[in-house]
């Protein structure tokens, strides 16, 4: 009730009902304690009126009412803390990752200012992605998919639109080309940053289709407002056709790049470092 009032976005995951009667709660607890606490001052206000008490009294409150009211709101605390979020946050840590034929795994790659995913295809292996093969000629050289990799073939990359069908799990590995980003979908109750170097899974299961905004939380720099993408979650005929549609249907010419990068680090994941590669390749053109 006090969710709908504040106007939150409507919960179309899985484990939203979950965090929505958590911040039902919480909700209602800090309502009552602004409430009391606020009569409370006016009360002191009104008691304590100077023209009331010209005399300063130098021993204060005798009674214990506070001390035992503050005992009592540790407790409700205790319970919201131990009762409802840390059972709600080791559900979703410890019970998952999903797993599972039906579980889809999509890479979500951040970079300023918007977002390209990709899908392993048929074939259900993810091609190599390598900083080396970066460039803007395609979605797939956008991220750095090794033409050279079979795997990377039949592989789907999408930029912007993130479909995905109804009703079934989902991790995204969620990751940065360049700073420090974040994938969230409130619909979805869900928020990661996106770290360059790393590459962290997050999992969900969307209970409605639609279109749900898919916005950057981080503050990435002048054009961080309009770092947008659409999670569309379909139906599961829906969510092939679309496979298909973006399905390539012969290899993926390589980017040109003319010299490997001789200062990237071979310790980094193929995450990292792309505009590195960029920059190299792009000084070596001229
Ligand atoms: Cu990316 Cu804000």
């Amino acid at each position: 009730m006090l969710n709908n009032l504040l106007h939150m976005t409507e919960n179309a995951a899985e484990h939203g009902t979950q965090i929505d009667f958590f911040l039902e709660a919480s909700h209602w607890f800090m309502l009552v304690l602004f409430v009391g606490w606020t009569i409370f001052f006016l009360y002191c206000c009104y008691r304590f009126w100077q023209r009331k008490n010209p005399k300063a009294d130098y021993v204060g409150v005798k009674n214990h009412a506070s001390s035992h009211i503050e005992v009592y709101v540790i407790l409700i605390e205790a319970v919201l803390l131990l009762g409802f979020a840390f059972p709600l946050w080791a559900k979703q840590v410890n019970e998952i990752p999903p797993e599972g034929d039906n579980v889809i795994r999509v890479h979500a790659i951040a970079e300023q200012f918007g977002w390209t995913f990709h899908y392993a295809g048929a074939d259900g292996v993810l091609g190599r992605k390598n900083p080396m093969f970066i460039s803007a000629a395609s979605p797939q050289a956008i991220i750095g998919l090794d033409p050279n990799d079979p795997h990377g073939k039949d592989d789907v990359v999408s930029r912007t639109y993130m479909n995905v069908p109804v009703n079934t799990p989902l991790i995204v590995d969620v990751t940065s080309k360049d700073v420090i980003h974040n994938y969230a979908v409130a619909h979805m109750r869900i928020s990661q940053d996106a770290i360059p170097g790393m590459r962290v899974p997050i999992w969900f299961t969307p209970i409605r289709t639609g279109e749900f905004e898919i916005i950057c939380a981080q503050l990435c720099g002048a054009g961080h407002f309009s770092m947008k993408g659409f999670l569309v979650v379909q139906s599961e005929s829906e969510y092939q056709a679309w496979v298909e549609s973006k399905t390539p249907q012969k290899p993926v010419a390589p980017a040109p790049v003319k010299t490997p990068a001789p200062e990237s680090n071979p310790e980094m994941t193929p995450d990292v470092g792309e505009d590195a590669a960029v920059a190299i390749s792009s000084v070596s053109k001229s």
